[in-house]
């Protein structure tokens, strides 16, 4: 594939004053670089999204990596999702070889091993790394929609349940909780309250708990209760100023995807809950890396895709850059694509019919140009990609066939025993290791269906002795099953600091 003569245009289009993430150099033949075309990302423009797409093994994990480690460098913290396992040696220095050295030299990359400091989590404790755990009410209902696999009429259900919860100030902590609550309200003594909820059929709840309970069975207890990850934790820097990277371990979860995608999914809306409106920055507070990212959007709802829009709408004027890493750009909603203002499109195939079609909307989707992209996009050489950004005035880039810079840290996962002991070895690894069952909506239920009559209450309204009474359930019960029930429910709620309100993804979370 002949390049076009665009060396110039390349150059003056990508010279900009602030400080930038390097994407390599421009190709001008398969062969030949012209290594004073630097194709760049200004760093104040990181916040306008962005999107790294190519086929298996064409170089997108990589490209994350390079980004990744430019990004802490600059003293801005990322997040990203290790799907694969193969970027968790992020935290160790790269040993140089004879590819890498021609890479680096053939761009005029000036190479040499560093790491970055990494901090590693999990999923509820599955596979290496700090537990990451949210609260059911966290949660919220359109996200456990998503991970149940509801239908419209579910949806709603399940949203009238933690309606009446909220209401009601039953702390939905864990997915027992949610059960007892279902189960209460399906119940004789919750007929009224089922009846005056409106709109959830008693045939509804009993699916609902169905799918619960076989929910739970497939082991998802452990990602939900508390300690809940406080997502206010990716926002770190290290003491040198360097910003941290938050890698969520994933391997282990991949017959799962839709489970942690929708997790996801809460990491950023819960920080957008949490932000402050910043506008635009010299550099992003955040950058967090969504990869694949079609598991975000394969079947989900409209009310799903909505929100996802809203909160990457919206979560750019809290300085949170969000990059999506998939195949293709089809796999990405269009009213999401159209706000990723940077993008770095690797190698595609183009043997199905499928697949030609994919190549005629990922070309549709560049500013004009003086390539053939179709032709270009499919003869891309591994860690080569055709580039677009924002520049410093938000206007698009000229288009770029670009070799990019290779990573500085370890391509390949970390070895797993090093991995354990920086997981053993962090502050945060005491406060989220173990799983903390406080009293929430489960043992409240429990209590007040329990026989009333031996009620003590003078006990009544004291939370304190409530919570010194925890190990006794049976003095517990006896207090909570008395007539007074309700107000005592209601005092609970504002005793845990629950006041529950919900944000456009549904989401919640206790007043900080
Ligand atoms: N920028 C780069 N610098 C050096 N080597 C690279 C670069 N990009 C890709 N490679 C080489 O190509 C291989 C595949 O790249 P990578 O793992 O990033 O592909 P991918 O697109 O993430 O694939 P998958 O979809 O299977 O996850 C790497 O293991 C590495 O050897
Ligand atoms: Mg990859």
């Amino acid at each position: 594939m002949a390049g076009v003569d665009n060396v110039q245009s390349v150059t003056e289009g990508y010279s900009f004053d602030g400080p930038c993430l390097d994407l390599g150099a421009l190709l001008t033949g398969p062969d030949t670089v012209a290594a004073e075309a630097k194709v760049r990302i200004p760093l104040g423009m990181v916040n306008r999204h962005g999107l790294v797409a190519g086929a298996t093994g064409s170089g997108k994990t990589k490209t994350l990596q390079v980004l990744a480690e430019q990004l802490s460098a600059a003293g801005v913290p990322v997040f990203l999702a290790d799907v694969k396992g193969d970027l968790s040696g992020i935290a160790q220095p790269g040993v140089g070889n004879a590819k890498i050295t021609a890479r680096a030299r053939s761009i005029g990359q000036d190479w040499a091993p560093a790491a970055v400091p990494a901090e590693y989590h999990s999923l509820g404790g599955r596979g290496p790394g700090i537990p990451i755990r949210v609260t059911i009410s966290s949660f919220g209902p359109l996200l456990l929609s998503r991970v149940l696999d509801l239908n419209e009429v579910q949806e709603s259900s399940l949203a009238l349940v933690f309606h009446f919860a909220d209401e009601h100030g039953l702390p939905l902590l864990d997915l027992k909780d949610l059960r007892s609550v279902v189960t209460y309200l399906t119940g004789e003594q919750g007929a009224a309250e089922l009846a005056a909820l409106g709109g959830l059929s008693k045939q509804t709840a009993g699916v609902l708990l169905r799918k619960l309970i076989a929910f739970a069975d497939e082991g998802a207890e452990d990602f939900f209760g508390e300690p809940e990850f406080d997502t206010r934790e990716l926002l770190r820097t290290a003491d040198d100023g360097r910003g941290v990277i938050s890698v969520l371990e994933l391997s282990e979860l991949q017959t799962k995807p839709t489970l942690f995608a929708t997790f996801l999914m809460w990491l950023l809306a819960d920080l957008y809950h949490d932000l402050p409106e910043v506008g635009d920055l010299d550099k992003p507070k955040l950058v967090f890396f969504f990869d694949e990212a079609h598991l975000l959007f394969d079947g989900a709802s409209k009310a799903f895709v909505d929100a996802v829009t809203q909160t990457v709408r919206l979560i750019r004027s809290k300085g949170v850059g969000v990059f999506f890493v998939t195949q293709t750009p089809k796999d990405v909603a269009p009213d999401v694509l159209a706000q990723l203002g940077n993008r770095v499109q690797h190698a595609l195939r183009a043997y199905t019919p499928d697949d030609a079609k994919a190549l005629r909307a990922t070309v549709s989707t560049f500013p004009k140009s003086g390539y053939d992209l179709a032709e270009l996009l499919t003869s891309l050489g591994i860690g080569e990609a055709v580039v677009t950004v924002l520049s410093e005035t938000g206007a698009p880039t000229p288009v770029a066939w670009t070799r990019l810079p290779a990573p500085t840290s370890t391509m390949g996962p970390l070895d797993p025993a090093e991995l354990d002991r920086r997981v053993r070895e962090s502050p945060r690894y005491a406060r989220y290791a173990e799983p903390v069952d406080r009293e929430s909506a489960y043992e409240l239920l429990a209590a007040k269906l329990a026989p009333a009559d031996e009620a003590t209450p003078e006990s009544r309204s004291a939370p304190e002795k409530r919570r010194t009474e925890r190990d006794d359930p049976g003095m517990v019960q006896k207090v909570l099953g008395s007539t007074e029930v309700r107000g005592f429910l209601r005092s609970a709620a504002s005793t845990a600091g629950r006041e529950v309100f919900r944000s456009l993804f549904g989401t919640a979370r206790r007043r900080r």
